[in-house]
């Protein structure tokens, strides 16, 4: 081999290395598990301790374990970027959103499962998703005060919230709660979704405004925030939730989430836990373990 063609194919060595380690770099970032938090609003160390720490614990998350708490973002000197929420698509927990003053939107676009296997339990219910005191009120040089504080929260592929319910109160500047349509998302369980004191701003934006989505359902004035809902007809009594035609022998399996093409285990869109080769399971079963979402053998 001469010189030049040596230092060639070193070269491309080199290269072809770096070219397979950046690869693996990538596909790592597709799917990466995180581990959530049960401290709901408490926070140790300074406020901006505090963001640092969230930033780290979820940049790059797709699926939590546990619970996703997003609270005491409420100092006016700091900076906050919240895009690194933009990952994540699973919450196998609740999802806590309170004490955001300094923060206008938050940005779950990515987020489709609630799975709500642990819940908040406040004022005597269990809830997998909160949404409160997200406001603050400010005078002005003239003594008028003003409200400002979390205008849009993001969740346009939000499908399902498998277990507790829903709550929003103290947020009175944010908008587009009422463009949602929450029935697809809570799927037959009537009662789940509560409104209480200045839950939202309904003056922001009403669904009769089909300009941006089709039937005016959104989290936010722009086509990527459209609530994306899969088509489904009303089920029989008889099912948990989901189903795929209105029959009796039409329900999905209850370990699907979002919707199914069939009743087996085998034929959900989602599973609400585990992918356990081809079916959809509740735990992995002996000599597996849980990895994101799937049961991996040993
Ligand atoms: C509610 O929305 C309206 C319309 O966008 C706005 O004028 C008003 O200031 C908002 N209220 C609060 C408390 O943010
Ligand atoms: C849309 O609905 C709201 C209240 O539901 C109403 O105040 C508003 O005038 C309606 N807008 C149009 C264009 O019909
Ligand atoms: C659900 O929570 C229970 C108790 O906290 C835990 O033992 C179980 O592994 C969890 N299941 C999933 C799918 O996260």
């Amino acid at each position: 081999m001469s010189a030049v063609s040596l230092f060639l194919f070193s070269t491309l060595a080199v290269l072809f290395a770096c070219v397979s380690s950046i690869n693996l770099r990538i596909d790592e970032q597709e799917e990466r598990e995180c581990y959530g938090t049960t401290v709901g609003f408490g926070y140790s160390g300074t406020l901006e301790f505090h963001y640092q720490h969230l930033r780290k614990r979820y940049a790059g998350c797709t699926y939590i374990h546990g619970n996703l708490e997003v609270t005491n973002l409420v100092d006016p000197k700091l900076n906050y970027d919240l895009s690194f929420l933009k990952t994540i698509r699973y919450v196998s927990g609740y999802v806590l959103i309170g004490l955001i003053t300094e923060v206008e939107r938050i940005p779950l676009n990515s987020l489709e499962v609630i799975r709500g296997n642990n819940t908040y339990s406040i004022m005597g219910d269990d809830y997998s998703l909160v949404v409160v005191l997200t406001s603050r009120s400010e005078e002005d040089s003239s003594g008028v005060k003003h409200i400002t504080g979390l205008k849009e929260i993001h969740l346009p592929q939000l499908k399902e919230l498998s277990a507790g319910k829903v709550l929003f109160t103290g947020n009175p500047s944010l908008g587009y709660i009422n463009t949602v349509d929450w029935e697809p998302i809570v799927r037959g369980r009537w009662d789940a979704v509560h409104f209480q004191e200045h839950a939202y701003n309904d003056s922001v934006a009403h669904n009769n405004d089909t300009s941006i989505c089709d039937g005016g359902t959104r989290w936010g004035d722009d086509r990527t925030l459209c609530q994306q809902v899969i088509k489904s007809t009303t089920c029989h009594e008889t099912c948990d939730g989901r189903c795929f035609g209105p029959g009796s022998d039409e329900c999905c399996h209850s370990s699907c989430a979002v919707g199914c093409d069939g009743p087996e285990d085998e034929q959900c869109f989602v599973c609400k836990d585990y992918l356990y080769e081809t079916h959809c399971v509740g735990f992995c079963p002996a000599r597996a373990y849980p990895k994101l979402q799937k049961c991996v053998q040993y």
